[in-house]
């Protein structure tokens, strides 16, 4: 059988054949053979925005892997900064690379200190800390004109550096605004995760000890969160990359999808879900209002995995050992009910909706005791490496300008009407 497919043009009767590509029809030599002729796919649900060797994912087996490791083996041997290194390098480093990574990630973990006083503290008390997050990324670009020399090898290692080093604090400051404590410098003698909870928690001691286990388990997490191939979120980082915006920007915009309850924001919607359900006796009623159409699941399906979310696993494995140290969070056996109730139901095996990423993670950032609105914090932190991993990717394919088409379905052709001749439409 051939790999390809047939399509006969009914206008002229001509039969063209379109090779199959790694599973796929390439556009460029479909516009070859039929000019003019274009896809509507608004969501690109079928359609491969971008070629990629960053990640690997298959939603039919529930594959993910980094630059070809899967991501059970990166999770159980490796730490989030070595899984950075490998999203932006493409490999695994030696100990020499990695003393040099370490070195420099630490190295720029202070952000300026207008950062803070102008920008972070100008916001509402009450301001959510991924609005924080968010704009004071797009204002570091002003700090950095140097990032706009995105060709220049040096000056584009030194934002990523910049970018991964300064998100726990931005992050952190971001908390501690909101709940009006005093702004904490990172330590530097600590690695990566301890140093973003001392960042966090720190109050009066002289040194932050944060505890191992909660520490490790948040280091999973941040690995896990890291990258997924072509979401909403690195989307937007790409589309803004390809046209040579700067890297601080281009987090901007990748962060604000990320904000989006649909996406990143749905371990906060999530918690909140499982609070308003309350009680093991309401949770079949809440199950069949979602049938019912009355509002979503949270925390399950996904647009690629029809099949359990490997991170998911993951998660639920990490949460058994974070809850051994806090307590059990009590909504836990509410979750576990519900994927229970929804996975032997119709609705939902029928649709192929699993647990995501987000259906337990929020329920260990609750019990390490983050508020909830710092839930799409923790999961950006991390998804910043991915982000610029794809950034240098589509920089160093020299990708065109992400440009789609339009299908219009407005009005046709109509002459200017003035003012005083107008009439209200219905
Ligand atoms: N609860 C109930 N029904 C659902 C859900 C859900 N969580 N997700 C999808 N469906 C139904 C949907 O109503 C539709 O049914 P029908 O065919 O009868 O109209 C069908 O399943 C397909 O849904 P869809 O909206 O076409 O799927 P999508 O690929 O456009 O959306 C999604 C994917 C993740 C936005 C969606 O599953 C969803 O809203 N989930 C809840 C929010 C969530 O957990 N988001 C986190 C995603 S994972 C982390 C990340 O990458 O950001």
């Amino acid at each position: 059988m051939a790999d390809s497919v047939t399509i006969i043009d009914n206008r002229t009767g001509e039969s063209i054949e379109i090779p199959i590509v790694n599973g796929g029809v390439d556009a460029r030599e479909w516009s070859k053979l039929l000019p003019g002729i274009w896809f509507y796919d608004p969501s690109f649900s079928t359609t491969a925005a971008a070629a990629s060797a960053i990640t690997e994912l298959d939603g039919e087996a529930g594959i993910l892997r980094y630059r070809g490791y899967p991501i059970e083996q990166l999770a159980e041997q490796s730490t989030y900064l070595e899984v950075a290194y490998l999203l932006i390098h493409g490999e695994l480093p030696t100990p020499e690379q990695y003393e040099v990574w370490k070195h420099d990630i630490t190295y720029h973990t202070f952000i300026h200190e207008n950062v803070r006083k102008r920008f972070m503290e100008g916001f509402h008390h009450d301001a959510h800390p991924m609005g924080i997050l968010v704009s004071t990324l797009a204002a570091l670009s002003t700090f950095y004109p140097d990032a706009k020399d995105i060709f220049d090898e040096q000056s584009r290692y030194k934002q990523v550096i910049r970018l991964i080093a300064k998100m726990p604090t931005l992050a952190a400051g971001a908390h501690r605004h909101s709940v009006g404590m005093p702004f904490v410098y990172p330590d530097n003698s600590l690695d990566f995760t301890s140093n973003f909870l001392s960042m966090m928690w720190k109050v009066a001691e002289p040194r932050y000890e944060a505890d191992p286990v909660l520490a490790r388990a948040l280091d999973i997490l941040f690995i896990l969160h890291a990258d997924h191939e072509q979401n909403c979120g690195t989307t937007a980082m790409r589309v803004a990359g390809s046209a040579h915006a700067d890297p601080y920007s281009c987090a901007a915009a990748a962060a604000t999808a990320l904000y989006g309850p649909r996406h990143g924001g749905a371990n906060e919607a999530v918690i909140r879900m499982l609070t308003r359900i309350g009680s093991m006796d309401n949770v079949q009623p809440f199950i069949e209002d979602v049938k019912a159409g009355k509002g979503r699941l949270q925390g399950f399906g996904h647009r690629v995995y029809k099949n359990y979310d490997p991170r998911a696993k993951i998660i639920k494995e990490t949460a058994d050992k974070v809850f051994e140290v806090t307590g059990k969070n009590p909504l836990l056996d509410i979750a576990l009910k519900l994927e229970e109730v929804a996975l032997s139901d119709e609705y939902f095996t029928s649709r192929r909706l699993y647990p995501n990423v987000d259906f337990y993670s929020g329920l260990i950032y609750q019990a390490m005791g983050f508020p909830i609105e710092m839930f799409t914090v923790l999961f950006a932190i991390p998804r910043m490496s991915g982000w610029l991993a794809h950034w240098i990717e589509l920089l160093d394919r020299n990708e065109r300008i992400a440009r789609p088409r339009q299908l219009y379905d407005g009005e046709p052709v109509r002459d200017y009407v003035p003012m005083d001749q107008r009439k209200a439409s219905a």
